[in-house]
């Protein structure tokens, strides 16, 4: 019939290739949660060294996986993790490492300069039919995309940290994003076990959107002494059912990473003026008392960090 022919179509046209460029933080989950689904990898990133370093880490992840899953099974746990570890190759030549590639994921540095730098590259160097993401939680997808010739095979892919716990995947189309693109991104997400939103370019996306300015609020609260970062923390985990509060949460975050997305939004040609939280009308001080040690206790020096601002 004509429905299983399309079946048949979809199935010859979908993901199997895929080259992750970044190798940290989320590049490394990526490539490890790709490779796990049965998708052939290859990982980039700036050296050898760095590589060697994102599969350790992949294979230390997946060995926390094996204690659980193959607790019974040692010899089906070591072929698991060498099944998988075997589908990822390295790359230290981003042009190179999408010669056979289904779609590109970059998870780089967060700076629209080099990644616009490494998609122009990349769009020379890729075949005609490889769709083309990234990863970015700040910038524009469409702003990224203007530096090739193929924005209709250009989408984002937001993924969430950790990578291989996270269910979510944000699937993000621009208008110039053709529907056989999106259906494929999304039918990869649905591969990698994902479940996946859509979402338009918009800053934020959705959860970023949500989170961050209700982040910057609890922030706010604690500057105007309403309340301490304790029990701003409890509060929305006893009375929100949060399973962390919004300053363990900047914390995992990374301070780093919340400021960039504030910037995103803020700068953002789409974002109205005057976004509720944003900018602070009551600058964090850093003298701030402070009774909240964070996992990697920075969580003072960060926020002053954010409103370090001209
Ligand atoms: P990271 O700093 O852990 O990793 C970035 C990696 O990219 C580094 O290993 C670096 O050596 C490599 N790199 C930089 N420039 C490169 C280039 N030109 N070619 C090849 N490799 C290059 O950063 P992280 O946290 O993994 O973030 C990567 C991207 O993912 C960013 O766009 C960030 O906004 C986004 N993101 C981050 C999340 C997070 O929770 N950290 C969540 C969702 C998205």
């Amino acid at each position: 019939t004509v429905r299983s022919f399309a079946t048949t179509s979809s199935r010859q046209n979908a993901i199997k290739t895929v080259t992750v460029i970044g190798g940290g933080l989320m590049g490394s989950g990526i490539a490890q949660v790709a490779a796990t689904t049965g998708h052939q990898v290859v990982m980039v990133d700036q050296t050898d060294d760095i590589l060697g370093k994102s599969k350790a880490s992949i294979q230390k992840s997946l060995q926390r996986v094996v204690k659980k899953k193959f607790a019974e099974d040692p010899k089906g746990g070591e072929q698991f993790v060498s099944d998988i570890l075997g589908r990822i190759t390295t790359q230290t030549d981003s042009n190179a490492a999408v010669a056979n590639s289904d779609l590109v994921i970059e998870a780089i540095v967060e700076n629209i300069d080099v990644k616009k730098k490494l998609f122009s590259s990349l769009d020379k160097a890729a075949p005609q039919h490889t769709i083309f993401t990234s990863n970015t939680s700040s910038l524009p997808i469409g702003d990224i995309a203007v530096s090739t010739q193929r924005q209709d095979r250009f989408g984002g892919l937001h993924f969430f940290n950790p990578v291989p716990m996270m269910k979510l995947l944000e699937v993000v189309r621009i208008p110039a994003t053709s529907d056989e693109t999106f259906n494929k991104l999304s039918d990869f997400g649905k591969a990698m076990k994902k479940t996946t939103v859509d979402c338009k370019d918009t800053p934020g996306f959705i959860v970023n959107r949500l989170l961050v300015p209700y982040t910057i609020e609890a922030m706010r609260m604690v500057e105007r002494g309403d309340a301490s970062f304790k029990d701003v923390d409890t509060a929305m985990k006893l009375g929100a059912g949060y399973p962390m509060g919004p300053f363990e949460l900047s914390d995992y975050v990374g301070l780093d990473t919340m400021k960039f997305i504030l910037d995103g939004m803020e700068g953002s040609r789409l974002h109205p003026e005057g976004y509720a939280t944003y900018p602070f009308n009551f600058p964090l001080n850093s003298d701030t008392p402070s009774s909240y040690e964070g996992k990697r206790g920075y969580v003072r020096y960060t926020c002053s960090a954010i409103i370090d601002r001209p």
